[in-house]
């Protein structure tokens, strides 16, 4: 049976997690100690709405940037007044999805935007110090290539509420149980794999957790812990293959030999067929950003959310 490539490639980074229950990791620790923060949950959601309003009006100089500052766009750096996003977007939502980290001054946030009557999507980590914003790591994923396979911004807001509306037992006992209700999704999407002969399941898919994951040894972990709402943040570089899969393509990380195997298998026989045209395999870098959401001691939602770049690509991050 063929399996789903985007899900497991999900579990890359949940390294980070068990060290959640007790201290944080020291970079964590350190950093939040380092830096001075009087900016309180309103303070940086009110950065959060600043950041929206001046996209918009195109007008980065209108925030509270810090004397110098690192932002990425896509994940390469430009200033901000040379940014695609302030230049395209005519109409933002509120962010669908807001996770706040006010010991770090931390924010990750996700939502749709509109660019020239298509809606994209937007997620943005910020960082601020003394109220004023030191790192922007800006991703706008704008169709389902970029990602590796899924895409859905007409489904974000209403799979986004469910974990935003979310109430729940305050716990710092962070486990790995999966709640049977625990909502998987990427880029918006609640993700239905139908397998590459099309003749899978059309349930969309759950969230596991299984002992085989990719890994990334220098994960950024613990980017926004927000304690209030359950989220942890964490970013990691995954290695794979772009795979062709029925008429479009799938990004399958080489942590899954199996997987791989699988497509090989599939696009032998799919050459064999004369079916076609399909892309040709090609190597590729998952530049992921994971979101979990823990409450009452288990996972209640997982979002990965990936931007595609060019095979063996590092981050400006690390
Ligand atoms: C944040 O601090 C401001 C004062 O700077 C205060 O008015 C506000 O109520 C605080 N918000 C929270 C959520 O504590
Ligand atoms: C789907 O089709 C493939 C190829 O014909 C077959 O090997 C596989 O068992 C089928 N899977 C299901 C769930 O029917
Ligand atoms: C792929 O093929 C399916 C039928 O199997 C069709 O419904 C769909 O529109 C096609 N997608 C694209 C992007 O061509
Ligand atoms: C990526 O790095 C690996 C090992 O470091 C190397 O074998 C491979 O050729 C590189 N791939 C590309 C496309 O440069």
């Amino acid at each position: 049976m063929q399996l789903p490539s985007l899900l497991r490639l999900s579990l890359g980074l949940i390294v980070a997690l068990p060290t959640l229950g007790g201290a944080f990791p020291h970079g964590a620790t350190s950093e939040a100690k380092s830096t001075s923060n009087d900016c309180n949950r309103t303070c940086l959601s009110n950065i959060v709405e600043q950041f929206l309003d001046s996209v918009v009006k195109h007008d980065p100089f209108s925030l509270p940037l810090a004397s110098v500052y690192k932002a990425t766009e896509n994940s390469h750096a430009a200033a901000l007044t040379m940014m695609t996003l302030w230049r395209t977007v005519t109409k933002v939502t509120k962010p669908n999805l807001l996770a706040i980290d006010s010991k770090q001054g931390t924010v990750y946030f996700s939502l749709d935007i509109n660019e020239g009557g298509i809606t994209n999507i937007l997620r943005t980590r910020l960082k601020v110090v003394n109220r004023k914003i030191t790192e922007l790591e800006i991703f706008v994923n704008r169709y389902r290539g970029e990602h590796g396979f899924s895409f859905s911004a007409e489904e974000l807001p209403s799979n986004y509420a469910v974990l935003i509306e979310a109430l729940f037992a305050t716990s710092s006992d962070f486990g790995v149980a999966v709640s049977d209700t625990c909502q998987f999704t990427e880029i918006g999407w609640k993700v239905v794999d139908t397998g590459v002969y099309a003749n899978g399941t059309t349930d969309p898919l759950g969230c596991s957790w299984p002992d085989a994951h990719p890994t990334d040894d220098k994960a950024r972990v613990a980017l926004v812990i927000d304690e209030e709402l359950g989220f942890v943040v964490t970013s990691g570089m995954i290695p794979g293959i772009i795979y062709p899969y029925q008429n479009v393509s799938a990004f399958i990380p080489d942590a899954m030999p199996t997987a791989q195997e699988a497509q090989d298998v599939w696009y032998a026989y799919a050459q064999a067929q004369g079916e076609g045209p399909l892309v040709a395999p090609a190597a590729g870098m998952g530049e992921t950003l994971e979101v979990l959401q823990y409450y009452n001691d288990e996972l209640q939602a997982m979002q990965i959310n990936v931007y595609l770049n060019a095979p063996n690509a590092t981050s400006l991050w690390l």
